[in-house]
C-alpha cells in the first residue's frame, strides 16, 4: 500500500499516517482476531483501509480504545506487543475510524486518511 500511494503522488506525511494505521490494525487482526483480510481503496482525495477478521470480537469498544488497555496473551507480549497503544495510535493518525465488532462473529476496522 505504501508503495502504491507514493507512486500515486500522495505526500510522505499522509502515506506515513495510513501505513501506521494499517500496520496496527493488521497486527490486531493477527494477534486478537486470528488473522484477517485487508481491503484498501484509494480515491484522489483519500485512502480507505478496511481490516476484517472473523475472531472473537471486541466486547467493549470504548474500553478497548483506552490507552494501556490490552488483553494480549503472554506469547504476544514476549514479542513486544500488548502495550495497549495500537487503537489509540490509529485514532491519532486517521481522519475517521470505525470499529464494527460482534462477539463470535468478528471485527471490521475501517479507517480513512484524507490527503490534506
Ligand atoms: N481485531 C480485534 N479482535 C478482537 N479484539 C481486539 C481486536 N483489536 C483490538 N482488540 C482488543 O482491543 C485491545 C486494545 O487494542 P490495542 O491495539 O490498543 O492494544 P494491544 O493490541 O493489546 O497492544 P499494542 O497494540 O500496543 O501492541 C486488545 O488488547 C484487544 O483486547
Ligand atoms: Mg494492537
Amino acid at each position: 500500500m505504501k508503495k502504491s500511494l507514493m507512486r500515486l503522488g500522495v505526500s510522505p506525511a499522509n502515506v506515513k499516517r495510513a501505513a501506521i494505521a494499517m500496520y496496527e490494525a493488521e497486527i490486531n487482526a493477527v494477534i486478537h482476531g486470528g488473522g484477517g483480510v485487508a481491503v484498501v481503496s484509494v480515491s484522489p482525495t483519500e485512502v480507505k483501509i478496511e481490516i476484517i477478521d472473523q475472531g472473537p470480537g471486541i466486547p467493549d469498544i470504548d474500553q478497548a480504545m483506552v490507552a494501556g488497555f490490552s488483553t494480549a496473551p503472554d506469547t504476544a507480549r514476549e514479542m513486544g506487543f500488548g502495550a495497549g497503544m495500537g487503537l489509540p495510535n490509529i485514532k491519532k493518525n486517521v481522519d475517521s475510524l470505525n470499529i464494527d465488532s460482534k462477539p463470535a462473529v468478528g471485527t471490521t476496522v475501517t479507517m480513512t486518511v484524507h490527503f490534506n
